[in-house]
């Protein structure tokens, strides 16, 4: 079975279909998936989904784009992640990549007071890092103890190769299949086969042959196809191994 560790079923663009979605994953082999929030409303909606859905798991957390509104209810958030199904902290992090962001200072303010409510908490974290390698990398490796995932990793084989030696997993997705794919390989290698993920950032980031329609965790095999190419096992082994590294990293979710 394929575990799809990021996947937004709350996105609005799973408004007409989304419990038809939902109910088809087990049976088209998608056993396990997480759904992690980008503010408190979806983290609200992730969390209900999960209650919902037996394979489906939440995280819940506020995304550096979505932090400059509202002053962000921590408490709120706090009990949001005790629930039961809440499985991580996520996502969270950093994105310098859109110019009209909350600014820098306040994007590291809002990551740091998440990952130690995942420290109190004893959860792990999905990482976002969009062109904010440097500070991503410093933020994290200032919390020894922290534990989770780089979401859609992109960085560099040799940033990889710092997160490895801590313990840290890195997310795979659809951009692995494009063409432009220049720095995924590289990093693959570098990357044992026991911290490797498999993500859809589903409704975004569809794999070829498919890229430009909405993606969801159905879509997967793509990816680990790609995976399987480079570490050089076979596709079954690839799922079996990424859907254990899901258990392993999200040691709440019972199966
Ligand atoms: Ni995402």
């Amino acid at each position: 079975m394929i575990f799809d560790t990021h996947a937004h079923y709350d996105s609005s663009q799973f408004k007409d279909d989304r419990d038809a979605v939902l109910t088809a994953l087990p049976e088209s082999g998608v056993g396990l998936a997480v759904n992690p929030g980008c503010d408190l409303p979806s983290s609200e909606y992730a969390v209900r989904l999960s209650e919902r859905f037996p394979h489906i798991w939440a995280a819940v957390g506020v995304h550096p784009s979505d932090c400059g509104g509202e002053a962000i209810n921590y408490d709120r958030l706090r009990e949001l992640a005790e629930r039961e199904k809440t499985v991580a902290i996520g996502e969270i992090g950093l994105d310098y990549y859109w110019k009209d962001n909350p600014l820098r200072e306040f994007q590291q303010t809002v990551f740091r007071k998440q990952i130690e409510l995942a420290l109190e908490l004893d959860l792990p974290v999905i990482v976002h890092d969009r062109e904010a390698h440097q500070d991503s990398l410093n933020v994290v490796l200032d919390y020894p103890e922290l534990r989770g995932v780089f979401h859609c990793f992109s960085g560099s084989p040799e940033m990889a190769g710092i997160l490895l030696n801590r313990g840290w997993y890195l997310g795979f997705d659809g951009p692995i299949t494009y063409k432009n794919a220049a720095k995924a390989p590289e990093v693959a290698a570098v990357t044992p086969l026991d911290r490797i993920l498999v993500e859809t950032d589903a409704p975004y980031l569809t794999p070829v042959p498919f890229r430009g329609k909405r993606n969801d965790s159905r879509n997967l095999p793509y990816v680990l196809e790609k995976l399987a190419e480079w570490k050089g096992v076979s596709k079954e082994e690839m799922e079996k191994i990424t859907w254990e590294n899901g258990l392993r990293l999200f040691s709440k979710v019972r199966v």
